[in-house]
């Protein structure tokens, strides 16, 4: 909240929202967790989304434990504040800006050039945190649902691209690791459906915002992203098993964390956002869940626990009432984790960024 006066007006009006229907909960879980993380020194760490929310706690514990810290955000002034706050508070590790819109596949291609230049012994951990809920039906300029595309298909496209340095990495220090994050939102639409990964953003299902029993659009193309990070890492958990098993596939989901993800949840009736969800309501939900660093655990340990392993899902259980606890691991699940989804996800995603992913 010290940096709101550095952004931009309509920027400042979101983050002034969203700080003030905070309850600013404690920590419970982290601490313990925490110590339980390996060092990081000597390994480098790649995440998505970490101007604010679990990416940023997640780049701070990296840097802690003392990782190189690639900070892999799409250009904005909150991008750069994050940067010098991690900078400014955090000695052991080393950061390092790197843009990259996961609107924009041609944005992801340059960023992985400037990846490969800074990783020159390879990648060792790649989380892909970022993610946007509950937006309005629109199409990237890729033609992709703005959710799908943000969520899922710029991730898949960016793996593929740093696959290379995830094996020379694995080759010389042993392991290397991919952390999705995905929800309970997953649990919302239970069948991945095709349409979504495909070109038709702007025509699919509209702007409805309904979350519960009837469900919008809005929440729908959310939930099919979700369900598709979760089945990514089973088709990664799959096929890395058997051709390069030095890399680990897992997934995290961190409850209902109190982070800036709410802003869209809004219920605004005008221009502004508006997930349907009313503030007294989204303070209630608040309630039930945990501090942002608490639902970061779950890709935090997945990115530095030993005990954490490929195929675990992690969080604080994996049923609709899992919104705050310990982030433990489950194993994935068998609506997502079975051979027509994943051969599904896997075709439709690659047909998505235009090229085949070999592993
Ligand atoms: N908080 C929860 O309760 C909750 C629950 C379930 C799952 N999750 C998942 O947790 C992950 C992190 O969300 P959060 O809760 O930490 O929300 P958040 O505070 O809103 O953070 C989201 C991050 O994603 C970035 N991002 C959005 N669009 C992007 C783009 N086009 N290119 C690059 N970065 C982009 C944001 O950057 P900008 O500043 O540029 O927008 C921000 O850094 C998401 O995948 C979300 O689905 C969160």
């Amino acid at each position: 909240m010290q940096y709101v006066g550095l952004l931009g007006t309509s920027e400042k009006i979101i983050k002034i929202e969203i700080e003030h229907m905070k309850l600013g909960l404690e920590n419970k879980h982290f601490d313990t967790a925490f110590q339980r993380l390996s060092s990081l020194e000597g390994k480098t760490v790649a995440i998505t989304g970490t101007t604010t929310g679990t990416g940023f706690s997640a780049a701070e514990a990296c840097g802690k434990l003392g990782a190189n810290v690639l900070l892999l955000n799409r250009p904005s002034n909150r991008a750069d504040i994050a940067f010098a706050l991690l900078e400014a508070t955090n000695s052991n590790g080393k950061f390092f800006k790197i843009d990259c819109d996961l609107q924009c596949f041609q944005s992801v291609r340059s960023a992985t050039t400037e990846i490969m230049a800074r990783c020159p012994a390879g990648l060792d951990i790649l989380c892909n945190n970022a993610g946007v809920m509950a937006l309005k039906d629109i199409p990237t300029a890729d033609g992709f649902d703005v959710q799908m595309q943000t969520n899922h298909l710029s991730h898949f496209l960016l793996t593929k691209l740093v696959f290379r340095l995830l094996q020379e990495a694995a080759q010389k220090r042993g392991e290397a690791r991919i952390v999705n994050h995905s929800s309970m939102a997953r649990l919302m639409v239970k069948k991945l459906d095709p349409k979504y990964l495909e070109k038709r953003g702007g025509n699919l299902g509209g702007d409805g915002s309904r979350l519960f029993i009837f469900q919008g659009g809005r929440w729908e193309r959310y939930g099919q992203t979700k369900l598709a990070n979760a089945a990514f890492t089973a088709c990664l958990h799959v096929k890395l098993r058997d051709k390069n098993p030095k890399i680990k596939a897992m997934v995290a989901h961190p409850g209902v964390a109190e982070t800036d993800l709410q802003g869209t949840a809004i219920a605004d009736g005008g221009a502004g956002p508006s997930g349907g969800i009313g503030r007294w309501l989204i303070r209630q939900m608040m309630k039930m869940g945990q501090s942002q660093q608490d639902g970061a655990m779950g890709i935090i340990r997945c990115i530095a626990d030993p005990e954490i392993n490929s195929g675990q899902f992690v969080g604080p259980g994996m049923g609709m009432t899992a919104l705050r606890g310990p982030a433990l691991s489950y194993p994935l699940e068998r609506f997502y984790n079975n051979p027509y989804t994943r051969d599904l996800l896997w075709e439709k995603s690659c047909e998505a960024i235009g090229e085949d992913f070999v592993i």
